[in-house]
């Protein structure tokens, strides 16, 4: 098991977010995230790599533990980052430096990686999202596709066993969405786990091997890609036709 989360309970002042969620993901397992605005999706992603914390409820994921109950400081959230990854819906680039030096920032300034090999290392992702020939071009040249495969690039750049995704594909034309399908699926073989919120179903239907859906902060349906055809609930079937 890479992911086991319990009974998670997340409060924003007196209003609780989080309802007692639990789940659990098999490495390889790429888990959507459903549900309406406002249901909790982005909060539930968030505290998967304790960007968020919650007031109760306990996490295992990438091999450490963690019980909200007590204190979790923020050098242990910033060391799990570097095994769970996370890809946001504004990519976040640096604008001023090019791609190639968005990839290997982090991973020389704050992983110590000697600046060659993580150049070598950086160009190897590239060439596999199709993106060697934009190496050296400035992130704020690149397309909105090409600018979220950048940003995906940069995650793996820390080899990470957990990619968290808030909708990848928000502002992306088809043929683009098409193209990150095939990055998460190909992902998916390497034995990463993914996690993607997102609104739509159809992309959700091509990458999930398992979903959850939310409403209001509480799992109304969990489990495998079969609950696409065979929804066990009223809520989800209804979700599932608009
Ligand atoms: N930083 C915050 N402070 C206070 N309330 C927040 C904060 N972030 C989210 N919320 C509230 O928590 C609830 C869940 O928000 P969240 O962003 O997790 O929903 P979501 O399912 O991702 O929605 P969407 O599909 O619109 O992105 C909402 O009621 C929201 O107003
Ligand atoms: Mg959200």
């Amino acid at each position: 098991m890479t992911i086991q989360i319990n009974d998670i309970n997340k409060f924003y002042g007196s209003n609780q977010v989080l309802h007692d969620v639990s789940f659990s993901c098999d490495a390889g397992d790429t888990l959507v995230l459903l549900g309406p605005s406002g249901a909790g999706k982005s909060s539930l992603l968030r505290v998967l790599n304790l960007l968020e914390m919650p007031d109760s409820g306990t996490l295992t994921i990438a091999d450490k533990s963690f019980n909200f109950s007590d204190d979790i400081s923020e050098k242990q959230g910033m060391a799990l980052r570097k095994k769970v990854g996370m890809v946001f819906q504004q990519y976040n680039l640096w604008p001023h430096m090019s791609v190639l030096d968005n990839l290997i920032e982090a991973p020389v300034k704050v992983a110590g990686m000697q600046k060659e090999q993580a150049k070598q290392e950086a160009m190897q992702i590239l060439t596999k999202l199709q993106l060697a020939d934009k190496a050296d071009a400035w992130s704020l040249q690149l397309s909105g596709g090409q600018q979220q495969r950048v940003a995906i690039a940069r995650a793996l750049m820390m080899k990470p066993e957990v990619l968290l995704f808030d909708e990848p594909t928000a502002a992306l034309d088809p043929e683009i969405t098409s193209q990150v399908v095939n990055i998460i699926k190909d992902l998916s073989k390497t034995g990463i786990t993914q996690i993607i919120v997102t609104h739509e179903v159809d992309f959700a239907k091509k990458v999930a091997s398992h979903l959850l859906y939310l409403e209001k902060g509480h799992v109304v349906e969990y489990g495998d890609h079969s609950h696409f055809t065979q929804p066990q609930s009223q809520a989800f079937a209804d979700y599932l036709k608009h």
